[in-house]
């Protein structure tokens, strides 16, 4: 017999109990099988290094109650049928194959998770790769953050490892937030608004199961952010693609639509997800007048705006109004890094207690170590440095991308939202298919993301998004010459 058995002398159970015990959890759990000879009472003994009056008691007790048969000293075996009591304890069975296993019913929620939307593109391991949104990872200041981390570690508080007291993340870190994005996006908030949450993507599932019901449209930019519609269609809204030109969401679009039929819609006014282009001043303000015509929830991503190069900051659709329900949510995956999942969302007062319950409810709290360290990572003028420093590098590297192109490709590509953000997007003519090309791409060693995933309909197949944040010169421009060989 090969099981191991253990038992402790430390143990308040006796021996003979400790013994009786792992044998007949050894015998339900079917390690040992109906009709398996045990060791004799003194081999047993002798491996566990016990008397053998101890087996000789345990085995007995397990004859009296049906789960062993036969005499003692003469051959003891697993009975053939266990007493019908315990087989209405279900046996646990060795891990059946995962196709075998019977799975549990999923909820509506849970079926609707299925891989028809990816959540994001895939990502090969490639050596340049131009991927979008991944930031310059080696430049930021980790000397710095370390300290900041170290600073808090020392100070010994206990509140500092103990669960969150305020719903809404640390009143120091919401103060500093509400006096950044009312100086770099002109966003109109007190820090009661402010909800520190896990990054944009918890926002926007938050704000959707408050917000959305079974069957609710929502409109979506075409093409759009995956993580955001992905988020929607969980909830099982029924999605409204809402066509993207050069200026942004089109909002003529929307006011076609029956009247009241949109509760919400998901916009990335400041970089539009993928296309990169900017909503003007006019259309944000057709946005807000619809939104507030129509009762409807406007979601305002703007998840790298802070990097803007050759154009001036437009505000935030949130601080262009008071009447329409906008929910402003940002992050500092871009400008610091995404691992940190740190973001917020700034919702209207009326909202913020039901929304700091939410999130409660999701998964308490942000961690208290890091609140702390961005806290002073912002007020210490680290943030300002950073993004200062960041979005100089990110333009010479934008700019290097946009001359490669050019020199590259002349007349075939046109290269659009290139004024804000850390991607791009290109058309280039080419008669290849969109998957090909990346096929190829990848084949050469280079990374690019065909935008037609980012289409709920009508997807073209010459645009391609093009990150360049966390490229250096020398790979962009390498990049680009490979691409150039393979579309030649
Ligand atoms: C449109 C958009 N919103 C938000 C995010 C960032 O999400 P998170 O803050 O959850 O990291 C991204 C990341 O790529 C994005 O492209």
């Amino acid at each position: 017999m090969d099981l191991v058995i253990s038992l402790e002398s430390n143990n308040v159970l006796p021996l003979h109990r400790q013994l009786y015990e792992e044998l007949r959890r050894a015998i339900l759990s079917a390690r040992l099988r109906p009709g398996e000879r045990l060791p004799s009472t003194r081999a047993l003994a002798s491996s566990l290094g016990i008397s053998r009056a101890t087996v000789t008691q345990s085995y007995e007790q397990l004859i009296s109650e049906g789960y062993l048969q036969g005499v003692v000293g003469s051959g003891t075996k697993v009975c053939v049928q266990l007493p019908d009591e315990l087989l209405r304890t279900a046996p646990v069975k060795a891990a059946a194959a995962p196709q075998q296993q019977r799975k549990p019913q999923l909820t509506r929620y849970g079926q609707s998770l299925d891989d028809s939307v990816p959540l994001e593109p895939p990502e090969p391991e490639l050596p340049i790769n131009f991927k979008s949104g991944r930031p310059a990872l080696e430049e930021f200041p980790l000397t710095q953050w370390r300290r900041l981390l170290l600073r808090h570690c020392r100070s010994d508080q206990a509140a500092l490892l103990d669960y969150a007291t305020n719903l809404r993340g640390l009143p120091e870190l919401r103060h500093a937030i509400a006096e950044h994005v009312a100086r770099s996006r002109a966003v109109r908030c007190t820090a009661e608004q402010v909800i520190i949450i896990n990054g944009s993507q918890q926002a926007i599932d938050l704000i959707t199961k408050l917000l959305i019901e079974r069957g609710d449209t929502v409109a979506v930019e075409n093409p759009g952010y995956l993580g955001a519609r992905r988020a929607f269609l969980a909830q099982g809204a029924k999605l409204q693609p809402i066509p993207v030109d050069e200026n942004g969401i089109v909002v003529e679009r929307l006011a076609a639509l029956p009247p009241q039929l949109v509760k919400l819609v998901y916009v990335t006014p400041s970089h539009q997800f993928p296309t990169g282009v900017v909503l003007p001043l006019a259309r944000r303000l057709e946005l807000l007048q619809w939104a507030e015509t129509n009762g409807a929830v406007i979601i305002e991503d703007d998840y790298d705006s802070e990097f803007r190069y050759d154009s001036r900051p437009i505000p935030a659709l949130q601080g262009l109004t008071e009447n329409a329900n906008v929910l402003y949510v940002g992050t500092f995956s871009k400008v610091l890094f995404p691992s940190l999942r740190i973001g917020y969302l700034v919702v209207p007062t009326s909202l913020t207690h039901v929304f700091a319950r939410a999130r409660w409810i999701a998964d308490r709290q942000t961690p208290t170590l890091e609140q702390l360290a961005l806290t002073d990572f912002i007020r210490e003028g680290h943030l300002d440095r950073h993004l200062r420093r960041m979005r100089t590098l990110y333009d010479k590297r934008r700019q290097v991308l946009v001359r490669a192109l050019r020199h590259h490709f002349g007349e075939r590509v046109s290269i659009l939202g290139e004024n804000t953000g850390m991607h791009l997007m290109v058309r280039w003519q080419t008669k290849l298919p969109a998957e090909e090309l990346v096929r190829r791409a990848a084949e050469a060693g280079v990374g690019i993301v065909s935008a037609a995933l980012y289409y709920l309909e009508r997807a073209p197949q010459d645009e391609f998004v093009l990150g360049y944040a966390g490229l250096s010169e020398r790979r962009i421009q390498e990049g680009v010459r490979r691409l150039a060989k393979i579309l030649s």
